[in-house]
């Protein structure tokens, strides 16, 4: 006898399957085996964090003799001394109930390179995972899979633009079918029909009280985004701006407009969509910019301060402070907002982040601090 083994091929799947069989149960191996040699503790309830390691086999499967209670979740065995298949990695990833950023970086691999299984991936992360954030970057994939993939990965969104037509959709996904749909809608015009029949089915606008028409909330903007990358908007952005004109968090800052500060604990959701997308609709008092001409044919632009029944305070944009008599009032304009409308600005999405970012403004100014 020159080997103790039976033949080379099949020493990794048997010594695998000893392991398996002398570990009582504790060790078990994801489906695809012998091609996909993943072994994972069997106990493991995907709540924690999995650490997941892998190689080729040497002189035995030595990761997969690393798996147990307090060391590894999972092995990904390659064969004698060639590491893993991008499959079986792949296969340790979907089924070890990994992290969502892992997933997510799973679906980017099998779109650039899997093309043809994406669209069941994706389908089953819409149907089947909790994760919001997976859910979204799948959609975003969605829109922009190689040409291979389209047909079968739009027929995926288009079952979910159906869903969104009959507002069967969470909030926090509107956006992400919307664009995906609309992506794909440059190709597949069953998709671009879809998205006309949605639009076509919002809500018409209205007229505000200052004469003004006042569009229906997009609500797919109110919910889903991240306020980490909405923070990053706010601080960074530069035609955004936010903070030559805000405090936002720290104490110091501009006051052309209000102070955002515990801005999430004072003001619904709603209202803080309608500020980034229609400033003019709901304006803070004090910020409203109006111009005045009076009865001697003066006009003097600037914010109203205070109105009275008889007087209204205007600080003009010098800062100096007026108080004029009503009574010598010809006309006045309604008030305007001096921030611009941040659609355009931002993408949608960027707008569902900072609106994420601004309801987790929760902290009050202090007493203080209040002027
Ligand atoms: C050119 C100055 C300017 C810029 C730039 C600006 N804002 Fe404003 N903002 C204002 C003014 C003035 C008001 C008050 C008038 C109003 O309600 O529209 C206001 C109001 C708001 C409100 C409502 C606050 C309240 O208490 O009612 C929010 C929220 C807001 N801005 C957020 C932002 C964010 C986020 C950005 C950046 C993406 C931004 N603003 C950029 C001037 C600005």
């Amino acid at each position: 006898m020159t080997q103790f083994i039976n033949a080379r091929e099949a020493l990794v799947p048997e010594a695998i399957d000893g392991l398996l069989r002398g570990s009582a149960g504790r060790l078990a191996r994801l489906d695809g085996f012998p091609h996909i040699k993943v072994v994972v503790r069997s106990d493991w309830d995907g709540a924690k964090v999995a650490l997941v390691s892998g190689g080729g086999s040497g002189h035995e499967p030595a990761h997969a003799g690393f798996v147990g209670q307090g060391m590894l979740t999972a092995a990904v065995c390659g064969e004698v001394f060639a590491s893993p298949s991008a499959d079986a990695v792949l296969a340790g990833i979907w089924k070890g109930r990994s992290p969502g950023e892992l997933k997510a970086a799973a679906l980017e691999v099998t779109a650039q390179q899997r093309p043809s299984e994406f669209a069941s991936r994706l389908e089953n992360v819409l149907a089947g995972e909790n994760d919001i954030a997976l859910q979204q970057t799948a959609l975003a994939l969605a829109g922009g899979v190689p040409e291979a993939a389209k047909a079968a990965t739009g027929a995926v969104v288009a079952n979910w633009m159906k869903m969104l037509l009959a507002t069967e959709v969470p909030m926090e996904l509107r956006l992400d079918v919307l664009e995906a749909a609309t992506a794909l809608g440059a190709s597949l015009p069953e998709l671009a029909d879809a998205v006309a029949a949605y639009e076509a089915a919002r809500p018409k606008p209205s007229v505000g009280a200052n004469g003004l028409p006042v569009m229906p909330l997009p609500k797919e903007l109110l919910k889903g985004g991240d306020k980490e990358r909405g923070r990053d908007v706010v601080t960074n952005h530069l035609a955004g701006n936010c903070l030559a004109c805000h405090v936002v968090e720290a104490a110091e800052g501009s006051n052309v407009g209000p102070s955002l500060l515990g801005i999430g604990k004072l003001k619904p959701r709603e209202y803080l969509l309608e500020a980034l997308l229609q400033p003019g609709t709901v304006i803070a008092p004090g910020y409203g910019m109006i111009s005045v001409t009076l009865k001697d044919g003066n006009a003097l632009a600037g914010t109203v301060l205070e109105e009275t029944a008889d007087t209204l305070k205007l600080r003009a944009a010098d800062g100096s402070e007026s108080v004029l008599p009503k009574s010598e009032i010809a006309a006045q304009t309604p008030p305007i907002s001096v921030m611009p409308p941040m659609l355009g600005i931002l993408t949608k999405r960027e707008i569902r982040d900072v609106v994420a970012y601004l309801m987790s403004l929760t902290k009050l100014p202090k007493k203080e601090e209040e002027h």
